[in-house]
């Protein structure tokens, strides 16, 4: 646990819950993983681990093909760079790029250096780290190796190894679905002092959850309604955001997630230009701005009734009373 309990620097190994080393078949490190934060709920969300993907040995393939059957995945690929085969195409994976994985896209990798692959998952049912698989794993390092070790409790229905793919088409990462960048949202909106930028729909999470990028000029604030709906999990990748969660302050950087519960009232700042995702993505950030956009086009009188405002927030889970000022936009 970090010296603040909502901010997690991924790099502290006091953060790092039941760390693993796996290795290949013949006994190369191919991953090393920490899990940072458990699933919760139903959907088991916030899930989140972070790995260091060792770099494929050129005679390395094949890249694991498999799929999920309920799972989610994005990962955020941090450093080094990869090559993603998934939907009968090749292409490269830059650092700074978010790869978005949904159920039954086989996927394959092949990790051209060293990479920081930062997972956050949901709808995954066997990322069990609970207390029982931490002590498996002290007890028992190499469990999954053990023929003994009942192969139906790993996976639960949802990972299928597939045959490499034998035919693909190598294209640039924007003409691959799962490849996304804030350099090329699907969604932009901007507001005074931030861009926000959509890089995955609701529509393609199962209605969970949406992911955001939030640019931010030095400065913009925000701040929550006293009893906010969301828990919001936050991963800031460049600058510097100051929050304050009841009554404790904190500033995070590059490399760092912040993860705040419900109730808790919240605001946070850019003290630099900064850069920050909502991971969590509960708000439903695309619906609240699209009808923002249309009323303030379509209807600028009701968009001058402050109230009209605060009603799109509580229907959508806006949980900040700042964002989508009038008069910026
Ligand atoms: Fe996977």
């Amino acid at each position: 646990m970090s010296k603040y309990q909502y901010l997690y620097d991924l790099n502290d190994k006091a953060n790092w819950l039941s760390p693993i080393t796996v290795k290949s078949p013949d006994g190369h490190v191919v991953e090393e993983q920490r899990t940072i934060l458990l699933p919760e709920g139903a959907r088991r969300h916030f899930t989140m681990t972070d790995s260091v993907m060792h770099a494929t040995r050129p005679d390395g393939g094949p890249h694991l093909f498999h799929e999920h059957a309920f799972g989610y995945e994005i990962f955020f690929v941090d450093s080094g760079g990869m090559d993603v085969y998934i939907n009968r195409q090749k292409a490269y994976i830059k650092p700074g790029s978010i790869l978005f994985l949904q159920p039954y896209q086989t996927h394959g990798m092949f990790f051209r250096a060293d990479t920081k692959y930062r997972g956050f998952f949901h709808d995954m049912p066997y990322n069990e780290e609970g207390e029982a698989a931490s002590l498996l794993r002290e007890y028992f390092p190499n469990f999954m190796e053990d023929p003994a070790f009942p192969k139906e409790i790993q996976p639960k229905g949802d990972f299928f190894i597939r045959e490499p793919l034998a035919k693909f088409t190598e294209v640039p990462p924007e003409q691959c679905q799962p490849i996304r960048h804030r350099e090329r949202p699907m969604a932009i909106y901007d507001l005074p002092e931030i861009t926000m930028k959509m890089l995955t729909g609701r529509w393609e999470n199962g209605g969970l959850c949406e992911l955001w990028c939030f640019e931010m000029k030095s400065g913009f604030h925000a701040q929550s309604y006293p009893y906010p709906v969301n828990t919001d999990l936050y991963y800031v990748t460049e600058g510097e955001v100051k929050f304050k969660v009841y009554d404790e302050e904190f500033t995070a950087r590059a490399e760092q997630l912040v993860k705040i519960p419900m109730y808790a009232p919240r605001s946070f700042e850019a003290v630099a230009d900064s850069v920050m995702y909502d991971v969590g993505g509960l708000p439903r950030w695309d619906a609240y701005l699209s009808d923002l956009e249309s009323i303030l086009t379509e209807d600028p009188v009701r968009a001058k009734d402050p109230a009209v405002l605060d009603s799109l927030r509580k229907k959508y889970g806006i949980h900040y009373s700042e964002f989508g000022k009038l008069g910026g936009w």
